[in-house]
């Protein structure tokens, strides 16, 4: 081949695919490109890869030869087994020393798993957790690289130079590597699931304004854009507030009012929620989000049971509107700390468990820009983290202590009116029970003990002196007269 050779390759030409071939085109790389239906290579060329610094190509191994070594090569395709297959094409193609990357949301454990295989056979893997949407992809998104950790200094440069940029002359790059194995692509599945709990938080908020306090959409445009302004400034609220802003072309209704109360879920808060159990984590939040949109998912029952059941009757909130909006605020802002402080405390055990040193400061920072929870708020939380790395859980940082210190009467407030209303709120109330919990020295767990040690004989530890003890609680009852 006489032309130049690429400095990276990409497999995958759906949206998010090609727009992270054009970013990468766009900070001075050449790019060679593939995908499976090999029309879709010839219309990028002929559309926006035009006179760009591109390569298409209609086969694996012409991909493979076009770009320089040690070769790097990103694939943007569907997570699960078409990942697998396609390393399996491009293992003998290589040479040792090149990188397969995974630009895909995938379950870490496959990442582990890829890892290994990968470098068994001389070669090198990454698997990245990319977030920021379409947009992100093209402008900057947040990128969470972990695999083998050789791979690194070779995609370094290129990665830094794609990713969101932070901090006050916007030269901090939203990317960093996360550690090795399926380090990249668990801390990304914990940012989905702060992602999923974030939107859940912002929808009860939603819910109790409009269904307790009766606002319009004009109003809450006007909550959202006042709330995007302090504390809670980030991308979810932002868009929140847009949503409100937008009517539907056919009908001239508001679109948000037009659409069908059932949520979706690709899985990745699922996965959280799973390894939080596993794990022996209270990653409460997320798990919550997850049955939230279970439950909304069951539009029909919920349908029929709507006629037949009811809930507090003639409850009406008596609230002054102003003061309630800045409670409900204080209330979303409070339990998303709980969530976030969740969401590291599950990173931690992970990473205990896994032997991933995992920087906690950093993965805030890679958060801060690009990725959709991208939020001020993580500026704090790195702060927290680099004045102390071992920091047991967010909660103890002494800004976040302060916070909840300050929000908390209205946080308890909101989730009385809720419940006393009837109005659903599963984050609110989880987020402030898991406080309650773990601020709580001395829980009912003694008699929880008790009870499996008279039952089963399962033993308890006691509060004077240590090791395992079993009560012949039958023996020593006293005997029901
Ligand atoms: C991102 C998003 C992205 C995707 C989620 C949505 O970081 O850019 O998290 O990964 O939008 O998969 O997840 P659900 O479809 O499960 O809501």
């Amino acid at each position: 081949m006489s032309e130049k050779l690429a400095d990276f390759g990409l497999i995958g030409l759906a949206v998010m695919g090609e727009n992270l071939a054009l970013n990468v085109e766009s900070r001075g790389y050449r790019v060679a490109v593939f995908n499976r239906t090999t029309s879709v290579v010839d219309a990028l060329m002929n559309g926006r890869a035009k006179e760009k610094n591109f390569i298409g190509c209609h086969s694996i191994e012409e991909l493979v030869k076009s770009v320089a070594r040690p070769r790097k090569i990103m694939m943007m395709v569907k997570a699960g087994k078409p990942v697998d297959e396609l390393i399996d094409q491009l293992i003998p193609l290589l040479d040792e020393g090149d990188v397969i990357i995974d630009g895909g949301n995938e379950h870490y454990t496959n990442s582990e798993r890829r890892t290994q295989y990968v470098e068994s056979k001389k070669l090198l893997f990454i698997g990245t957790g990319v977030s920021g949407g379409e947009e992100g992809a093209l402008k900057g998104p947040s990128m969470m690289p972990g695999g083998s950790p050789a791979a690194w200094p070779l995609v370094k440069p290129i990665f830094q130079a794609i990713s969101a940029k932070v901090g006050p002359n916007h030269d901090i790059p939203c990317c960093e590597w996360v550690g090795p194995g399926g380090a990249g692509q668990y801390v990304k599945m914990v940012h989905n699931g702060i992602e999923y709990g974030d939107m859940q938080l912002i929808c009860e908020a939603y819910f109790l304004l409009k269904a307790g306090l009766g606002l319009t959409n004009d109003e809450l445009y006007d909550v959202f854009s006042e709330w995007n302004r302090g504390e809670l400034d980030s991308y979810l609220i932002e868009i929140t507030r847009d949503i409100f802003s937008v009517k539907d072309p056919d009908t001239g209704n508001y679109m948000v009012d037009m659409i069908v109360d059932k949520a979706g879920a690709k899985g990745t808060g699922k996965w959280m929620s799973q390894l939080a159990l596993d794990l022996g984590v209270p990653s409460t939040l997320v798990t919550e989000a997850v049955y939230a949109r279970c439950l909304s998912a069951l539009k029909d029952a919920r349908t029929r049971a709507s006629k037949v059941l009811s809930g507090p009757k003639g409850v009406k909130l008596v609230a002054d509107k102003k003061k309630f909006v800045e409670q409900v605020r204080q209330a979303l802002y409070a339990s998303k700390i709980a969530s976030y402080a969740q969401g590291f405390v599950q990173l931690q055990a992970a990473a205990a468990e896994h032997k991933w040193p995992l920087n906690y400061g950093n993965i805030a920072l890679l958060w801060r820009g690009g990725c959709i929870i991208r939020a001020r708020f993580l500026e704090r939380i790195k702060e927290a983290f680099d004045a102390n790395p071992n920091l047991e859980n967010l909660l103890l940082a002494p800004y976040f202590t302060q916070a909840i210190e300050s929000a908390q009467v209205a946080w308890r407030d909101v989730v009385v009116k809720a419940i006393q209303l009837g109005i659903p709120v599963p984050g609110f109330t989880t987020a402030l029970t898991y406080f309650d919990g773990y601020r709580t020295e001395r829980l009912p767990a003694n008699l929880l003990q008790a009870q499996r040690d008279y039952f089963g004989a399962h033993t308890y530890e006691r509060l004077d002196k240590p090791g395992a003890f079993h009560t012949e609680w039958i023996q020593l009852r006293r005997q029901p007269s």
